[in-house]
């Protein structure tokens, strides 16, 4: 389906916070179902392979998800990302997506993936009006995919990838979570990507988020020395911020680069002061903050047999709680302390 275009210009209202941010950008999990199980995301008490999963209903329903989509576009959300879990592996889901996209004054729909099912969804998505992709991909070699995701299907993520380039999504991210001793050997293989392909390669800080084992100061990567370790390759040039950028610091490897780099550093740079986020997660909680765990339960108003302004109600409330910052650095200095979400529910 195509995208429909306003037949008149909307008047859309802004959202703002108490820190005078405008919050413009909605974050929707939709599902904390995954065809992977990545190291950093399965959590203590699924390590032996006993998932712990929502059951059907208690994941909002589309039509659920469709109504606060809705009145969240009323109110001055502009963009918005579909996440998981794995997002393409919800029952139905371009029938959802093409609704979606018939929002009014929706213009922006963008998807963060791990890539297994793109060969499949890429085109269809692209008919829809999804036209930005992030993937997730931490490793080149295929045996250390294994060992990372819990699955075998390297070459399958790479022709998402491929398949992502060919359709035409624009830009296609690569986002790589980097860990010492476990891919940051690979660091130098994925800057070089970005010089010969045309991707935005994005490094991003590992996170303490849930119970993730594999957390320690150890494993945690500084963008700082990330970056330093590029200077052999030659001179990362710095690109102007662009709002489609989001949080990350961008860069070229040389002129000749076909592709860019991006630097995601929530821990050691902190952006909460650019902040323009709300997240739902998949069981239909509206939080306002990653790394803070306070969430506003929208599915009890939802099924309570709620009007649309007890939805704007909501959300609002959502959004006055929405914290300052995090203070991430000095808690983990301090107390080692991670919060207690899942990132398999909250969407990263
Ligand atoms: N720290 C940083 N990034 C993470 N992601 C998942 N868990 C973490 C973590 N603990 C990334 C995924 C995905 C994105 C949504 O968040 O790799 O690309
Ligand atoms: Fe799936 Fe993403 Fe979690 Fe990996 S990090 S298991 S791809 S939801």
């Amino acid at each position: 389906m195509n995208r429909k275009l306003p037949e008149q210009p909307t008047k859309h209202s802004v959202l703002t916070d108490m820190f005078a941010r405008t919050i413009s950008y909605l974050r929707l999990s939709l599902t904390d179902r995954c065809n992977l199980r990545c190291m950093y995301c399965v959590t203590e008490d699924e390590k032996d392979g006993h998932l712990v999963k929502l059951g059907q209903g208690e994941m909002l329903t589309y039509e659920e998800l469709l109504r606060v989509v809705r009145v969240a576009v009323e109110m001055g959300i502009s963009k918005l990302r579909l996440t998981g879990g794995e997002p393409l592996v919800r029952h139905n889901i371009m029938h959802f997506i093409d609704n979606l996209a018939a929002i009014d004054g929706l213009d922006d729909i963008r998807i963060t993936t791990n890539g297994v099912l793109l060969e499949k969804y890429g085109l269809g998505l692209i008919d829809a009006g999804v036209t930005k992709v992030n993937i997730s991909l931490d490793t080149l070699k295929r045996e250390r995919f294994v060992e990372i995701t819990g699955v075998d299907c390297f070459d399958q993520v790479w022709r998402g990838i491929e398949t992502a380039l060919a359709v035409g999504f624009s830009p296609v991210k690569l986002n790589m979570v980097v860990m010492r001793n476990i891919n940051d050997d690979e660091l130098l293989d994925f800057a070089r990507m970005s010089q010969e392909m045309p991707l935005q390669v994005r490094f991003i800080e590992f996170m303490p988020i849930g119970t993730s084992t594999r957390w320690n100061t150890d494993t945690y990567i500084t963008s700082d020395e990330i970056m330093q370790r590029f200077t052999s390759l030659g001179e990362l040039l710095p690109l102007e911020r662009r709002q489609a950028d989001g949080p990350a610091r961008v860069f070229k490897l040389g002129s000749d680069a076909r592709g860019t780099m991006g630097f995601i550093s929530p821990i050691s740079h902190h952006f909460c002061d650019r902040c323009n986020r709300l997240r739902l997660t998949s069981e239909g909680r509206l939080r306002s903050c990653l790394l803070h765990d306070e969430e506003t339960d929208l599915k009890s108003v939802l099924r309570a047999g709620c009007s649309d302004a007890d939805i704007k109600t909501t959300l609002l409330a959502a959004i006055r709680n929405k914290p300052k910052g995090h203070e991430m650095a000095q808690r983990l200095k301090e107390q080692g302390g991670d919060c207690h979400g899942r990132m398999s529910r909250i969407g990263g």
